[in-house]
């Protein structure tokens, strides 16, 4: 088998499956950001491969090259996808990383099946990848493979970046088998994360529950046996998104005009306020809600010249918590719009689909506040998205401090989304703020963007993997 010299490993590959009215199959790039991140980093090695799940259970796919990338499928059976993806990793690990929002779930033979699952993706990963190359494991989901890939090639440099939060002690204390996900982890040569206070809490709890020393960004890992001590290091890499892409959208005439007739199909109202967000419990849609909901009963908003769009993409829809979220939010909107909408205009539309790149890009240009309230979440891109759509420099962020992308994203309208009065407040100032205000934040929201692409972000990660899998694979002095 041809062998690569970077192996990235996802829980999704790159490509969903399209089938077409006359039952034709096909496979499609997946929109998100890391998949481009990596398409322009594989495009910079002379081979490259992804190993991931096609998102299917009913067949087993041999692999195939889409969009000049390697693929390498991962069977799930039925089974596995209910106790490994939707048991425990959007079960128990979502929950428990994102601040325990929703209570995690744990059943021992979910674990029985993440471990099973973490073996399938490392023997994949290691089968395929050449000597001494790289491998760069992402996410949650994969928090075994680092160490299960070592056991099998210790030739190779290994790198994890979690793309969620990373918990506090206290809370990943729950944990049920928490030092083994920890020893997995640490079978990197690097562990990346989106902010500075999740690489804390990873040292914290390697500290805490290993005994491990750690100084600065560096962990000592004794050697088992015969095996070398090896130094890990734990640091963040704060993800971005492709701003190229806006450049080009926000350029395209039918990205214009489509923004134009979304501004006239919601009835040119004097002001839009946007939310785009997975259908999750941590985007505190809720909290959303209730603060506009308030607004509108107070009159503070008044829907005739104020409208709300909210975008919610279907996710994890068979596990509960998401169910409920989603018959919650229903509910809610209907009330709302039964209560205080004119006649034949929402004062909140929502759409719960997805739409495609063009749609996205021109939503963010028709709209003027955009409201990102999660309670956690690891970065938010969609704060990004809108910043980078907004070449003409208005718009306001509404953004949650409970972000990744507050971190970096100072100049925005940050707010603590569990203080309702707080966020309606905050919406009240984006909705009134003065063309100029807007212009002197979003000047300084899309410097910052500008500097700190997600193909800095690649480059970045994968040049400090180079030099912590070099001095790993050297004879190692403690
Ligand atoms: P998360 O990774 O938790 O879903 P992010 O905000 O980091 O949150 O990333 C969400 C991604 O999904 C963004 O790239 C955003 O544009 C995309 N997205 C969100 N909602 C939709 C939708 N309805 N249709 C298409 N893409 C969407
Ligand atoms: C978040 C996670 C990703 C995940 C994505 C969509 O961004 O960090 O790992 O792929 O949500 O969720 P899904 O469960 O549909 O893959």
């Amino acid at each position: 088998m041809h062998k690569h010299e970077l192996v990235v490993v996802a829980n999704r590959l790159p490509v969903d499956q399209h089938v077409a009215s006359d039952g034709t199959r096909s496979w499609v790039t997946s929109p998100g950001g890391l998949v481009t991140a990596m398409k322009s980093v594989m495009e910079d090695v002379d081979s490259a491969a992804w190993v991931g799940w096609p998102g299917l259970t009913d067949e087993a796919i041999e692999p195939f090259e889409a969009d000049g990338m390697s693929l390498f499928p991962v069977f799930l059976t039925n089974s596995e996808v209910e106790k490994y993806y939707e048991g425990f990793s959007n079960g128990t690990l979502w929950p428990l990383y994102h601040d325990v929002i929703a209570d995690p779930n744990f059943h021992r033979t979910w674990w029985d099946a993440y471990v099973d699952v973490n073996r399938k993706f490392a023997a994949a990963a290691a089968s395929v990848a050449v000597r001494g190359g790289t491998v760069w494991v992402h996410d949650y989901q994969l928090q075994l493979v680092p160490e299960m890939i070592r056991a099998q090639r210790p030739d190779l440099k290994i790198g994890f970046f979690n793309h969620i939060p990373f918990p506090p002690f206290e809370l990943f204390a729950q944990l049920p088998k928490r030092n083994l996900v920890l020893r997995g982890l640490l079978g990197a040569d690097l562990v990346g994360f989106q902010r500075e206070r999740d690489s804390i809490n990873f040292m914290t709890c390697v500290r805490q529950l290993l005994g491990y020393r750690s100084a600065e960004h560096e962990i000592h890992v004794p050697g088992i046996g015969v095996e070398p001590d090896r130094t890990v290091v734990a640091r963040a890499f704060p993800i971005s998104i492709d701003t190229s892409v806006y450049d080009r959208l926000t350029k395209d005439p039918a990205v214009l005009k489509r923004a134009e007739e979304i501004r006239a199909e919601l009835g040119n109202p004097k002001r839009i306020v946007l939310g785009v967000d997975r259908l999750d419990y941590t985007k505190g849609i809720r909290h959303r809600l209730k603060a506009y909901g308030e607004l509108l009963a107070e009159g503070a908003v008044d829907p005739h010249l104020v409208t709300m769009l909210q975008v919610a993409t279907p996710s994890r829809e068979r596990v509960d918590a998401y169910r409920q979220l989603r018959d919650e939010v229903e509910l809610t909107v209907g009330r709302l719009n039964g209560d205080f909408a004119p006649l034949g205009r929402p004062a909140i539309t929502y759409m719960h689909r997805s739409f495609n790149r063009e749609e996205m890009t021109a939503l963010y240009m028709a709209a003027d506040v955009l409201l990102v309230t999660s309670l956690r979440d690891g970065m938010n891109l969609v704060a990004k998205e809108y910043i980078s759509s907004r070449v003409d420099c208005q718009g306001v962020l509404v953004l949650s401090e409970f972000t990744g992308a507050a971190d970096e994203l100072r100049a925005a309208t940050l707010v603590n989304p569990h203080d309702i009065d707080e966020l309606k407040t905050a919406i009240l100032h984006a909705l009134a703020m003065s063309p100029d205000e807007q212009r002197a934040a979003m000047e300084s929201l899309r410097r910052q963007v500008e500097n700190n692409t997600v193909q800095d972000w690649a480059d970045d990660f994968l040049s400090v993997l180079s030099e912590g899998g070099e001095r790993n694979s050297s004879p190692h002095i403690p």
